[in-house]
């Protein structure tokens, strides 16, 4: 179940008003990227544009960094939103490993159990994916490459998984065939990196 479109976008303003920050419009770039590319992919794009808002929602709570996916995933759960609420859990998965979050980790011990348990039953489908893809392009004033947005996590947090890196553009890749077309076309984002898989290339 999901919230409709003006439910999505008040739960987010309010959600701001709590925690105000740049996740907000991170988050409404996440929606348009999404929506933009599941009208090509055959997806439903107001779907993709509803979860994509909603990815972060977990930032309502506070200032937090991991507890943020456990926090919107609870949260959208408890009004009933369960395909939102899978949204919040997965989009910082591109591969299903707990160790692949970038951060400080601040669960508790029972908070991180639930996470891994949460994640090995979760069984990823292309809304997954689109998210995924859609949060690793979105900067709050826009879309850019891969390469920029990851290379900006790297130098903000210290590291960025090379496997990670290298999921993302395969999602990409994935994308691409999907919609016949080049994905960053399909979003207008700005290329300050380039479109090639090497970590070095924006660092
Ligand atoms: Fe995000």
């Amino acid at each position: 179940m999901l919230p409709d479109k003006e439910t999505a976008e008040q739960m987010l303003v309010e959600a701001e008003k709590r925690n105000p920050g740049p996740w907000g419009d991170h988050s409404r770039t996440v929606a348009e990227c999404a929506e933009k590319i599941a009208a090509q992919a055959g997806l439903d794009s107001g779907k993709a544009y509803i979860v994509g808002l909603l990815h972060d929602i977990g930032r309502r709570e506070g200032v937090t960094n991991f507890r943020h996916i456990i926090d919107g995933y609870h949260y959208l759960n408890g009004q009933g939103y369960n395909e939102a609420a899978k949204i919040c859990l997965t989009h910082s998965f591109c591969i299903p490993d707990i160790h692949m979050h970038i951060g400080t980790c601040d669960l508790t011990g029972e908070e991180y159990q639930e996470t891994v348990r949460l994640l090995s039953e979760c069984e990823y489908d292309d809304y997954d994916r689109l998210i995924q893809l859609c949060d690793s392009i979105a900067l709050p004033q826009g879309p850019v490459d891969l390469a920029t947005r990851m290379g900006d996590v790297k130098r903000r947090y210290g590291h960025y998984p090379e496997a990670k890196w290298q999921k993302n553009f395969e999602l990409k890749e994935y994308f691409d065939r999907k919609t016949g077309n080049d994905v960053y076309k399909i979003v207008g984002a700005k290329l300050e990196g380039g479109d090639k898989p090497c970590q070095e290339q924006s660092l």
